[in-house]
């Protein structure tokens, strides 16, 4: 080891120095948090000359970022925004949101990336969407989509008829077009993210159906064997074995997307005693997996002796804190417990920080690891915001009788405009579904066409679970 200072003393106490904030001070833990997102933003590159806006340099190989994790991305700016209320990056966060909704359908299917768009990718942009309705984040202008359209959008399109078969007995699949690899493989993330949209869909709109086929989803994914009796829950499966081939991995937001989606099913049933059953044992399972000793690991990539995270992977602590501290405002009775784990975890994070805000991935260790990202810098700045949840400002999701303002159409992504643009929305017909079934099949076709030769080099590797092989 070498000093570049004469002062060995100095350079090995900065060495240990991590990014000094007074986790029991709001106007320290926002001042934290501000230098937090700009290292994030530093990421983005789609406000440059000739590159795409909306989302992280990528995909492999022209940058490190899959097009979902952008999404995910806009979704934890605008909990920026909700738990700090610095509206820096509302515009950027409102337009990128916008710009990747994918016309004319807009329901966060781009054509650009079909060719490794699963059911997941599609239903991070649109849990990003259904948050900012829940929070009443500024709505774009008339006749660009809408937010609460947005979500609905994505949930039709996942509920729709083709996105269903009977091999393992239901659910949706890994992938969306039948020529992507991974289309064979059955997995909890995806039907998690729908089962989540489900529920928050049902409680902001007051509408039944959304939280009959929640209902639906989560039978499922218990039946099938994705969730354990112990409430562990695993990766997924292949159809070519009927779902019984189970990859055992556990990730945390599988975790966390069922136990807040679990919440939001607790509170729309005015808090049944099933519902408030499985949050519990949710809640119990996932503080005792993922955060041995209150500190979030992402236990199937995050090694003692090594970091076999993915890209992706390195972010999902983020989603892990900022989904269970959702979670406390709609099912207040978990609040104590997971609140308590959440600061702990939140201190340990900020010591795997630089005083420069530049945060690590192993938060155990009290030290900067040097391994840091867009995803990195999320959960970082996911696990402070979570300390904010008691500031004044800081509502629980809304709803549409309760605040929200963001105008839905229960018909959007399905071959009409999808365009909630105040009502105006046509009802759907026979003739429309049918064209844009044709149109469906046209664009797919042509798609598979150019997938074929690069289908060797769409493999599953070094995407959600890359381990498996
Ligand atoms: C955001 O956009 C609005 C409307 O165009 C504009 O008035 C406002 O100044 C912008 N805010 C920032 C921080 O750029
Ligand atoms: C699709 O890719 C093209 C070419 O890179 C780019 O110009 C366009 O903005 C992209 N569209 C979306 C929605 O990302
Ligand atoms: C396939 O799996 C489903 C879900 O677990 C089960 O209901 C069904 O009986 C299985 N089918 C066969 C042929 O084993
Ligand atoms: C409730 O949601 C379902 C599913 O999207 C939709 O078909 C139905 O029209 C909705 N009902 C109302 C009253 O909006
Ligand atoms: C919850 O309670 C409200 C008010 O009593 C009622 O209108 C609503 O139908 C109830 N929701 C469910 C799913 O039972
Ligand atoms: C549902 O959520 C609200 C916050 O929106 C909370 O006040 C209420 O207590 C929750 N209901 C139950 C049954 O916990
Ligand atoms: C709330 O939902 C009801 C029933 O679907 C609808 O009539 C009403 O217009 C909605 N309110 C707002 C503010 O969107």
């Amino acid at each position: 080891m070498k000093f570049s200072s004469p002062l060995g003393l100095a350079a090995l106490a900065s060495c240990a120095a991590a990014l000094d904030v007074d986790l029991e001070s709001p106007a320290a833990i926002k001042a934290a948090a501000k230098t937090i997102a700009a290292n994030l933003y530093t990421y983005y590159q789609g406000d440059k000359p000739g590159m795409t806006p909306g989302i992280l340099p990528g995909p492999p190989p022209a940058g490190d970022y899959y097009w979902w994790e952008g999404g995910a991305m806009w979704g934890t700016l605008i909990d920026y925004w909700h738990f700090t209320q610095d509206t820096t990056y509302n515009n950027v966060s409102e337009a990128s949101m916008v710009f990747q909704a994918g016309a004319p359908n807009y329901c966060y299917m781009p054509a650009n990336v079909t060719m490794s768009l699963g059911n997941d990718d599609q239903g991070f942009w649109g849990l990003s969407a259904m948050l900012a309705a829940e929070v009443n984040f500024q709505n774009p202008p008339a006749g660009q989509p809408q937010w609460l359209a947005l979500a609905q959008a994505v949930w039709n399109t996942q509920a729709a008829p083709d996105r269903h078969d009977d091999s393992c007995g239901g659910g949706l699949r890994w992938q969306i077009p039948l020529a992507n690899n991974g289309y064979n493989y059955k997995n909890s993330i995806a039907n998690g993210i729908f089962f989540n949209m489900g529920a928050r869909l049902a409680r902001y709109t007051d509408n039944a159906t959304y939280a009959q086929v929640a209902e639906d989803t989560w039978n499922w994914v218990w039946g099938v064997g994705f969730m354990s009796s112990d409430y562990d829950i695993y990766d997924g499966a292949h159809v070519d074995f009927n779902c019984t081939d189970i990859s055992k991995a556990q990730f945390s937001y599988n975790a966390a997307v069922y136990l807040q989606g679990a919440a939001f099913m607790y509170n729309y049933t005015n808090g049944s005693a099933v519902w408030k059953d499985r949050v519990q044992k949710l809640t119990d399972r996932t503080i005792k997996v993922f955060f041995p000793d209150d500190i979030a690991v992402e236990l199937s990539c995050e090694l003692t002796s090594s970091i076999q995270c993915t890209t992706d992977m390195l972010s999902f602590k983020g989603y892990l804190h900022r989904w269970l501290a959702a979670t406390t405002q709609i099912a207040p009775f978990i609040k104590d417990t997971v609140m308590a784990t959440l600061k702990k975890s939140a201190t340990a994070a900020m010591t795997s920080c630089d005083t420069n805000g530049v945060c690590g991935f192993r938060w155990t260790t009290g030290n900067y690891d040097g391994n840091t990202g867009a995803g990195q810098e999320m959960n970082a700045l996911a696990a402070l915001l979570s300390l904010l949840i008691d500031e004044p400002y800081v509502k629980p999701p809304l709803t549409n009788t309760t605040g929200a303002t963001s105008v839905g159409n229960p018909n959007a992504g399905m071959g009409g405009t999808g365009v909630g643009t105040g009502g105006n929305s046509k009802a759907i017909t026979g003739a429309d579904r049918a064209g844009a079934g044709i149109l469906t099949a046209l664009t797919l076709s042509s798609l598979m066409a150019a997938c074929v030769w690069l289908a060797s080099d769409m493999s599953e590797h070094g995407r959600w679970h890359s381990w498996k092989e």
